[in-house]
């Protein structure tokens, strides 16, 4: 098929000059992650690594760009997320693609096209990588953002819902955020289509004490009204019918095993019955987890799931149950911050190598490789030339012994080896560096654990 041309970019408008005068700036809602906070997201990232391995889930990682329609199929076309939160645009070939906005769509495609359903159910599956939703950036919130997220498909237990609530609650409690898990069952299309024409019927009568939004929510996404934070609908909505008094047997039967799971597992939750979530996908389960304390604010939610049997056939593979969660990586690093946490930092390096002057710099430059070959860990500066300078930073970093590369020492085949904590100095030959540093080494550096606090 011919491909439709389309037309360069052009960069004359009025708009683009001004911007082109100023310095650029990060686009609103997108965040830097700098370097001093990296620590904080590889331990995050290494906590959630151990987990899956622990509980045998494998890597995924699905493609940030996918047709718009996979999004608009599996999320709903009538929420907010594809409504108003896609990135979505034409692409040169002529194809409506979007920015991914969550990860379970995605997956649920990889199932279905790599024929995972042929492989032991159910495929366990986590990733871990950026998403983006066009919503009003404040704190927590942003246009792009990581999530984390435990896929279960192909099975349809009740326990498969409540070890996944298991995991992501011992995930929290081992980083040390105590967490409050919300839960709710949506029940499945034939019960909840009974509950909506009640919800419905319950509504017409009182639609003006709803807001604009509810209004057209009624016929088009009725469940997203139990959950409007607007005050007049959320009154309206405590004497509505509750959907788990609807749920048909099998539904109600899956719904108290998946509880009575969580409370033989010692895992505290709050029955919800406005729990709906913003995604048309889900069936039965549905949870949210929130920092303690920060149950009733919305927008710290730290993660959320639930199971989702209809997905996969929705989207033309077999029927498939499954069950998931997603989180949300920065608003849980908001809260490793705020709570202090102390996080392992990578070791201290073990010697810093400082020179002084052109024929020591080259002969340093070389030190340094040999010594990294041999595996110690070893920092250097080659942008400082004065000593004092170098020094200094060698203290900064916590590292115990300098080798110290001079005009003199290169002259005399030497190395002096400086004791950073008493100052004292000893002259080696350069051949013997590496023993008499090993020797210094074993002395000096107690095996210390390194720990750092984030925050405060
Ligand atoms: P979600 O509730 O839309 O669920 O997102 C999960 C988490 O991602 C939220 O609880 C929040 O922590 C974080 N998050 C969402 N939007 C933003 C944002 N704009 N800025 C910062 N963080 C945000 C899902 O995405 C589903 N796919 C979860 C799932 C997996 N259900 C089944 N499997």
């Amino acid at each position: 098929m011919p491909r439709k041309k389309t037309s360069k970019i052009t960069i004359s408008s009025k708009k683009t000059e001004e911007k082109f005068k100023k310095p650029p700036q990060l686009l609103r809602g997108m965040k830097d992650i700098l370097p001093d906070i990296q620590d904080v997201w590889d331990f995050t990232k290494a906590e959630v690594d151990h987990l899956a391995q622990d509980y045998g889930y494998a890597r995924i990682d699905t493609p940030l760009l996918e047709e718009t329609s996979l999004f608009a199929r599996s999320v709903g076309e009538n929420t907010d997320i594809v409504e108003k939160e896609m990135f979505s645009f034409i692409d040169k070939g002529g194809d409506h693609i979007s920015l991914r906005p969550e990860g379970t769509a995605g997956i649920a495609r990889a199932y279905i096209e790599h024929g995972m359903l042929n492989q032991p159910q159910p495929v366990r599956l986590y990733y871990w990588g950026p998403f983006f939703r066009y919503d009003r950036p404040q704190a927590g919130r942003y246009r792009q953002f990581y999530q984390f997220g435990f896929e279960a498909i192909g099975d349809e237990q009740p326990i498969i819902d409540a070890q996944l609530i298991v995991v992501c609650f011992s995930l929290y409690k081992k980083i040390g955020v105590p967490v409050v898990i919300q839960i709710n069952s949506v029940g499945c299309k034939t019960c909840r289509k009974e509950y909506e024409q009640l919800l419905i019927d319950y509504l017409n009568p009182r639609k003006k004490f709803l807001c604009e939004d509810c209004k057209r929510r009624i016929q088009k996404n009725t469940l997203r009204i139990l959950d409007c934070k607007n005050p007049e609908c959320r009154e309206l909505m405590q004497d509505a019918p509750q959907i788990v008094d609807h749920l048909d047997e099998e539904c109600k039967d899956h719904f108290v095993k998946v509880l009575e799971y969580l409370d033989e597992a010692e895992v505290a939750y709050n029955l919800n019955p406005y729990l709906v979530r913003g995604l048309d996908y889900y069936t039965r389960t549905t949870f949210e987890i929130y920092p303690e304390g920060k149950e009733n604010d919305s927008q710290a939610t730290l993660g959320g799931g639930g199971r989702y049997d209809d997905l996969i056939e929705l989207l033309g593979g077999r029927p498939t149950p499954a069950c998931g969660f997603a989180s949300g990586v920065e608003r849980l690093i908001l809260n490793i911050k705020e709570k202090e946490i102390i996080i392992p930092t990578a070791p201290k390096p073990d010697v810093f190598v400082a020179q002084l002057g052109e024929s020591a710099k080259k002969k340093a430059l070389k030190l340094v490789e040999e010594l990294r070959q041999k595996k110690i860990k070893v920092a250097s500066n080659f942008s400082k030339d004065g000593l004092k300078n170098q020094l200094s930073l060698a203290s900064k970093l916590g590292v115990k012994i300098s080798l110290i590369l001079g005009q003199k020492e290169i002259l005399d085949r030497t190395v002096l080896i400086r004791d950073m904590e008493s100052g004292s100095q000893e002259v080696v030959d350069f051949n013997r560096v590496y023993e008499e540093l090993k020797k210094k080494m074993e002395k000096t550096q107690p095996i210390i654990q390194n720990n750092h606090r984030i925050g405060g």
